[in-house]
């Protein structure tokens, strides 16, 4: 990969406050991106904006709930009045509350999936008209392990992640003669809060780290060539061969 390889480029990240959003900001950042920063928390966003300024790289906090229709058109039209254009757009942001599936409320079912899959199918949405005005241009949506894979008592989660996945797979199709790359990349854990929330039961050592889904984000964004890339699966070494 050339030393600044985004160089010109904008990214929009969301889910950018903290765990993986927070390492892909900054690892497309210090490959000279210019990004926009997506989450609820204003305060988390700032941090990583300075983080970023800090090492010279412009860097904007929107604060957004993906899951809002209004708040993601928002999104996408001030990102692209402040910076002039978008490159690429990072769908990260996500929640996971897990529990038996007979007692889960209706109210948790639609709000997993409520930010889950909702959020990435509208940020897509609103970006795919500034995403053709540039070639190649990426949209790089952050499934996970349990799109492919089921585990007990994440039925709600795995199901969100699942239509991530499947919403994918058709965009990539729908958009490869505008140039508009679409991929998905499925971890397993990953040294998060939300993994400490998942798996209280796992020593958080043996998880990969967020810059480990950067790398892959960045492999994928500064990329040429002709092979299409639709899925990258990521697992932890440490997991059981057989899990
Ligand atoms: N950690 C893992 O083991 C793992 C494995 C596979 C896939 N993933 C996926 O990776 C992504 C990031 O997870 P993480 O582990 O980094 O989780 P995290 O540490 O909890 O961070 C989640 C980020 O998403 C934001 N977010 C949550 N709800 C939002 C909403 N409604 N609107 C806008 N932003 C929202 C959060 O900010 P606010 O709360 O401030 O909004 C935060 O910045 C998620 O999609 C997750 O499903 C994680």
């Amino acid at each position: 990969m050339n030393q600044n390889a985004l160089s010109g480029k904008v990214a929009l990240v969301t889910g950018a406050g903290r765990g993986i959003g927070r390492s892909i900001a900054l690892a497309l950042a210090r490959e000279g991106a210019r990004v926009a920063l997506a989450a609820r928390t204003p305060a988390q966003l700032l941090d990583t904006q300075r983080a970023i300024e800090a090492f010279g790289q412009e860097a904007a906090s929107f604060p957004t709930d993906v899951s809002d229709e209004g708040s993601v058109v928002a999104l996408v039209r001030d990102t692209v009045a402040h910076f002039g254009r978008l490159d690429m757009v990072i769908n990260n942001a996500g929640i996971g509350l897990f529990g038996p599936l007979e007692s889960t409320r209706v109210e948790t079912w639609d709000r997993v999936m409520a930010v889950n899959a909702r959020g990435a199918f509208l940020v897509c949405r609103e970006a795919i008209p500034h995403l053709r005005r540039q070639r190649p241009s990426f949209i790089v949506n952050i499934a996970s392990v349990v799109a492919v894979k089921g585990y007990a008592n994440q039925s709600a989660y795995s199901a969100s992640k699942h239509a991530v996945l499947g919403m994918s797979k058709a965009l990539a199709r729908e958009l490869q003669a505008d140039g508009i790359r679409v991929h998905v990349i499925c971890p397993g854990g990953v040294d998060t809060d939300m993994a400490g929330q998942a798996r209280p039961d796992l020593d958080r050592s043996v998880l990969m780290s967020p810059d480990e889904i950067a790398d892959a984000v960045l492999f994928l964004v500064t990329r040429d060539g002709k092979a299409v890339i639709d899925q990258i699966d990521l697992r932890r070494e440490s997991a059981t061969p057989w899990a």
